[in-house]
């Protein structure tokens, strides 16, 4: 989620602010915008580049010593001018920026409106703001009381900074599951998501943490966290060390690796406001309409590019065993072309990180001409596949920036997991027990991930011994054929080693010949009903001298004792095997391209989004 910065001091905001917003533009964004407080508020927003809000504000010689700015990454609400940040109260009391999700805001939105308010925008943000105003009216309290009350009764993930018109020489920052630091000057305060706009101003910063709220003056601050209202007496002012690249990727070396990281917040924002283990239930609000279709479907067909088709792959095996509905996953560039049989009973899944691969929109135009339901998983809010279908969800990974695409893969995985459970619970093929059992599982992965990511260095020496293989053969089963078709696109598109993924059953239809002591056999070989099958597998490999690196399931002491190197993660359903087992494969395919030399962030001949044919 996007970029929050902020100023309050004794120098003119506009400036810093701008310039900040630009540090932050390697966050991914849509939209962009600035409020500048003096006498009164002036507010400058817009969809599109910092750069474009530059060229609309600078000749306006905006004056001010405080002020917000913000670059959005939509999650609610459509990329463009009105959706943009900073939002403003309906009678103008606070002005906000937010990064994050408010999940009941649909209640909170009804609430208000009931009470008089009106809404200018589609966000979830502008409801907080009236919210705030609405208690700190109603209740007639100072503002950070009613901004207080307001964050009480917000379900959800922010970082927000707010300011009130009638309490002009302060900011308010809170933050809860978004990052948010606060620069300390000589008499003034910089606030921002990272440290990225700060360094160049001051190393001071204070790091706020999960239900911290700072009140801040001209000459000094107050913070206090508000679950236990304690005010923190003297706030730990630590001294920053990294530089500002650095910084940009957040300590990683590289955005792929900081991105592979992620993944456990990634998948968490995926499922939040959906996936609700403590009362048993599963919500798509984006199938809301097309669900009665979808569960009632003769068939459903998967369309999707590169990465995302390996999702689709995996979302095959997810409907055909929880919805039971005949299920099948084409390559959108093939499928466009051949004059497939569409019938209009069928529903199509279009599955795209970026929401602009050209194969996957044409193919999306073909089905919706021949009568088909179409749905999307995407994203990038307000891209073009979004726009194109009748319906879908958000992955809301937030921005994926290097091209080999990991958390996309993932938290588009979350989505087709959460889809198939709601597809067979809502046509009876699964029952209330298994139901419950996978929704509590899928609320763990988040921590599993984060111990597999623990394994990094130990994946790292393996890689070192292969990274000058000249193949690889990646081989699964199941659930894990497309984790294997998935680790192996990872390999050949970061550090150009040739890479195939295959039905581990299908070795012996040929690629068994390529077996050698010289090729890398990457063995995804958790614990599932295939298990005895894939101990086969890597037996005939080792009869063959072929080396074997095997992703098991932790506790195996049956693979550990035949295989040449073995990456262990937890166990888990069988169904959400893949969500564990890809991470090892993202990092080792990383850690080889790094010590090949290669430009892991921008592969060569490669470009994020495909949106040529
Ligand atoms: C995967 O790492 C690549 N970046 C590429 O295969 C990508 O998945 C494919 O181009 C589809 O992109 P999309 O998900 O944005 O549609
Ligand atoms: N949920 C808010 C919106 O969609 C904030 C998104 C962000 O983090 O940029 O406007």
């Amino acid at each position: 989620m996007c970029g929050i910065v902020g100023y309050i001091g004794n120098k003119q905001a506009y400036n810093i602010l701008i310039k900040g917003l630009k540090r932050l533009e390697y966050r991914g964004y849509d939209s962009a915008g600035i409020a500048i407080i003096n006498q009164g508020c002036k507010i400058f927003k817009k969809q599109g580049k910092v750069s474009e809000l530059d060229a609309l504000v600078k000749s306006k010689n905006l004056h001010g010593t405080i002020g917000l700015g913000h670059t959005r990454w939509a999650t609610h609400g459509e990329p463009n001018d009105t959706n943009a940040h900073p939002h403003e109260s309906m009678h103008k009391k606070f002005i906000i920026i937010h990064n994050g999700i408010i999940e009941n805001y649909t209640r909170l939105k009804k609430r208000l409106e009931d009470r008089g308010y009106k809404f200018k925008s589609d966000t979830d943000t502008e409801v907080l703001v009236n919210l705030i105003e609405y208690i700190y009216i109603k209740g007639k309290l100072d503002a950070e009381t009613a901004v207080r009350l307001a964050l009480s009764k917000v379900v959800g993930a922010y970082g927000l900074v707010i300011a009130c018109t009638d309490e002009k020489d302060k900011l308010i920052a809170a933050r809860k599951g978004s990052p948010l630091v606060i620069g300390v000057g000589e008499q003034e305060y910089f606030l921002a998501s990272d440290a990225t706009p700060i360094v160049e101003y001051t190393k001071s910063v204070i790091y706020l943490h999960d239900d911290d709220m700072a009140v801040i003056g001209r000459n000094g601050m107050s913070l206090r966290n508000l679950k236990s209202t304690k005010i923190h007496k003297k706030p730990i002012i630590q001294k920053l060390e990294l530089d500002v690249d650095k910084i940009e990727k957040n300590g990683f070396a590289h955005y792929m690796l900081k991105e592979i990281h992620e993944q456990p917040r990634s998948i968490k924002d995926t499922f939040r406001g959906r996936l609700r283990p403590d009362v048993n239930a599963l919500k798509l609000g984006g199938l809301h309409y097309v669900m009665k279709d979808i569960i009632h479907a003769k068939r459903i067909i998967i369309i999707a590019c590169g990465t995302s088709y390996h999702a689709g792959l995996v979302g095959e095996f997810l409907i055909e065993e929880f919805g039971r509905i005949p299920t099948e996953v084409e390559y959108a560039s093939e499928f466009r072309y051949r004059d497939p049989i569409i019938y209009e009973s069928d529903i199509v899944i279009a599955i795209s990180q970026s929401g602009e691969t050209a194969d996957t929109l044409a193919a999306i135009e073909l089905a919706k001409s021949k009568g088909a339901t179409v749905v999307g998983i995407c994203n990038v809010v307000g891209s073009s596949i979004p726009r194109a279908t009748m319906g879908g969800v958000y992955t809301h990974a937030g921005p994926e920036i290097g091209v080999a695409s990991t958390k996309a893969f993932t938290t588009q995985v979350t989505v087709l997991i959460m889809m198939a459970m709601e597809i067979g619970y809502k046509n009876g093929a699964i029952k209330e027990e298994q139901y419950s059992k996978l929704i509590k599982e899928l609320s763990l992965i988040p921590e599993k991930i984060s111990t597999i990511l623990k394994q990094g260095d130990y994946i790292k020496e393996i890689s070192a011994i292969y990274k000058d293989a000249t193949n690889a053969l990646y081989l699964g089963r199941g659930y894990l054929y497309p984790v294997a078709m998935e680790g192996a696109l990872k390999l050949k598109e970061i550090s150009y080693i040739h890479a195939e993924g295959y039905p581990a059953a299908e070795m012996k239809h040929g690629p068994i010949a390529l077996i050698d002591e010289n090729m890398p056999v990457i063995i995804i070989a958790t614990k599932d009903k295939s298990y005895e099958k894939i101990v086969n597998n890597i037996q005939e490999v080792k009869a063959r001298k072929g080396i074997v690196i095997a992703i098991v399931t932790e506790g195996d002491n049956t693979i550990s004792s035949m295989a040449d190197h073995v990456v262990e993660v937890p166990d888990t359903e069988f169904a959400l095997a893949p969500l564990l087992t890809v991470i090892p494969l993202q990092l080792f395919s990383y850690y080889i391209a790094v010590m090949r030399g290669c430009n892991v962030d921008q592969p060569r001949n490669l470009a994020k989004s495909v949106t040529v044919e």
